[in-house]
């Protein structure tokens, strides 16, 4: 249960979040609304929820449980208004359908509020591709250790399973069931690499060979954008062939842990990460940053981030790269998703 925050409305969240969006959520998010002021099954979901912070976001947990239900066969009517799934029909209509199964679905839904959002979005890959191209060429080291804090279900970790597509480069098997094109702006010297091994953390791991934790990923993925459904399917696909370790533990912790065994002296230690370091406190910043400075004084390591800067999400993100324990250099901008990665000075 979040701490609460008196004085605004689980109706004037969900209107206030849902703007003027005219996407599936938007109206949804209108209809929940008016439905927990009439005094409708929302209200009943909402129970204990309703000073919730803002950040807690619980329209979005209420919204990832109903399309649980979506996808799991149980609401056949509603399949038409998910254009990830092939429907086609006008989202402004969809509400009165909605309501129905939030009716017959109302202590699945309230439980679902439990479960806080979680994505692994693999479009992020392309900019860690391009972080390896950069930290292989500098250290002149091929062999690469892959380690990721925050790592949610690993996906990033396969980024060697995945296909690159841009007009100057190619990179990754051909027949990988996923390809990521055109994602980068700017030149990139593509390096050959071979990762040795790899493995995560996450505070709440998800196991994406499971049919709960791809459920779950799935469940977050806006229903209206299909591509990174498409992608995020395909990489399950992938998972499922090299099934990946992700420790439940914290960022800082697990890197101590991970960093402090010895390693070979041809082997590129890289600490990956991406949009995680905006959840942790402060002194898991610093636990990181510190495990990752003590690693450099013995082992060649690369620290590539792709996290928003101090302005938080209102700005882009910034893929990053230090190199044994120098100062970050920002080698380009990305979108929230992962692509563009717009190298700096294209
Ligand atoms: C927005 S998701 C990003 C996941 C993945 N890196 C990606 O880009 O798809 C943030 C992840 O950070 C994890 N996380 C938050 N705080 C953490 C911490 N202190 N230590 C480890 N993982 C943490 C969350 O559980 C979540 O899976």
């Amino acid at each position: 249960m979040p701490d609460f925050d008196a004085g605004t409305t689980p109706a004037d969240r969900m209107r206030s979040h849902a703007a003027d969006h005219h996407h599936l959520y938007g109206h949804l998010m209108r209809g929940l609304a008016d439905d927990w002021e009439a005094g409708g099954p929302t209200r009943e979901i909402f129970q204990g929820w309703e000073a919730a912070p803002e950040g807690s976001v619980v329209q979005l947990r209420l919204l990832a449980g109903l399309f649980r239900i979506v996808l799991t066969g149980r609401a056949p009517e509603l399949v038409p208004y998910y254009p990830c799934l092939g429907g086609i029909e006008p989202p402004a209509e969809a509400w009165p359908r909605v309501r129905d199964v939030l009716v017959r679905h109302t202590g699945e839904l309230h439980d679902a509020l439990d479960v806080a959002p979680q994505t692994n979005e693999v479009g992020r890959s392309t900019a860690l591709l391009v972080g390896l191209f950069a930290a292989v060429r500098r250290t002149g080291l091929s062999r690469v250790r892959l380690l990721e804090p925050g790592a949610s279900a690993g996906l990033n970790l396969l980024v060697d399973q995945f296909r690159f597509v841009n007009p100057d480069w190619e990179f990754g098997p051909i027949d990988s069931p996923l390809m990521l094109a055109d994602g980068v702006q700017g030149d990139v010297s593509a390096m050959a690499f071979e990762v040795v091994a790899r493995r995560g953390c996450d505070l709440q791991p998800v196991d994406a060979t499971t049919d709960e934790g791809q459920l779950r990923l799935r469940s977050f993925v806006w229903p209206f954008q299909p591509q990174r459904h498409e992608r995020l399917n395909a990489a399950l696909v992938v998972a499922g062939r090299f099934p990946i370790t992700v420790d439940r533990r914290g960022a800082g912790e697990w890197l101590e842990e991970q960093l402090s065994g010895p390693v070979d002296a041809d082997v590129l230690t890289v600490v990956w990460q991406s949009i995680t370091r905006l959840y942790w406190p402060a002194e898991e910043v610093k636990r990181v940053e510190a495990a990752v400075g003590r690693a450099a004084s013995s082992a060649v390591i690369a620290h590539i981030a792709m996290e928003y800067p101090s302005e938080g999400p209102s700005v882009a993100a910034e893929l990053t790269l230090a190199v044994s324990g120098a100062t970050p250099e920002i080698l380009a901008t990305v979108g929230d998703h992962g692509t563009p990665v717009a190298l700096l000075g294209a």
